[in-house]
């Protein structure tokens, strides 16, 4: 039986509707969050995509996730870039993005499974609704290249054909794993869009006045 890029996103539709619909990223999206709060959030993504780009440097030698850790999708230069441009490099990481490093850091330089539950929720994220985030941040602030680097895939101009070809080697992991393994992977994707609502809960307590006000 395959079909799983099917059944990883039917697992994860709720908690993708609530991303999209109830939190700091839907405020987002309506040019409602203050500058600051878009340079902080920037800042906490750099703290979270160091872990996981670091996690996928050891996954490289992987036979299986090797296939999911393209270099081409590293996301840390570009952060790093903005977080210059946003004067941002003194945000401190925020709990709820140190609980998310934490589970990076213990899962998923060793584990397969949990490393390709964090990659897909993150990286088919950024090549999906992370363009749109990107065009309206753009918009919002006024900014452009400097400081949205990170919603572009220079090296990754068809993101839809990346998508597609992504959602196949996910097809292809019921005949690597075993059934409990990927009941695993879907848990922790599961797991993994609920530590990004976290933060998004967070950085709305911490930004919540409107970015007109
Ligand atoms: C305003 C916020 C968001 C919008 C408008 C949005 C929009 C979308 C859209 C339209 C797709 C479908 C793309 C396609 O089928 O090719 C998608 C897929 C996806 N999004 Fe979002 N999204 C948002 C927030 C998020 C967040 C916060 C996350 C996780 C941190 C996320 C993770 C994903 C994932 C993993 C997929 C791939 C689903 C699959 O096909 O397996 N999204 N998003």
């Amino acid at each position: 039986m395959t079909e799983f890029a099917a059944r990883i996103r039917r697992a994860t539709m709720a908690e993708h509707r609530e991303a999209e619909t109830r939190s700091f990223i839907s405020r987002l999206m309506a040019g409602e969050v203050p500058y600051d709060g878009y340079a902080a959030l920037t800042a906490q993504y750099l703290y979270i995509y160091r872990e996981l780009e670091s996690a996928a440097a050891r996954m490289r030698t992987d036979e299986v996730a090797a296939g999911f850790a393209d270099p081409l999708l590293d996301r840390v230069p570009s952060l790093e870039a903005d977080v210059e441009f946003l004067d941002a490099a003194g945000v401190r990481p925020l709990d709820a993005t140190r609980r998310y490093v934490e589970r990076l850091r213990e899962q998923c330089h060793h584990s397969a499974v949990h490393f390709i539950a964090h990659h897909y929720v993150r990286y088919l994220g950024d090549l999906s609704g992370g363009l749109m985030v990107g065009r309206k941040v753009a918009q919002t602030y006024g900014l452009g290249p400097g400081g949205i680097a990170f919603y572009s895939f220079l090296d990754i101009p068809d993101a839809k054909a990346y998508k597609s070809a992504y959602r196949t080697r996910l097809d292809a992991l019921p005949s690597v794993f075993a059934p409990a393994e990927l009941d695993v992977l879907v848990a922790e994707s599961q797991l993994a869009f609920k530590l990004n609502a976290a933060l998004f809960v967070e950085m709305g307590t911490h930004h919540s006045s409107p970015a007109a006000a």
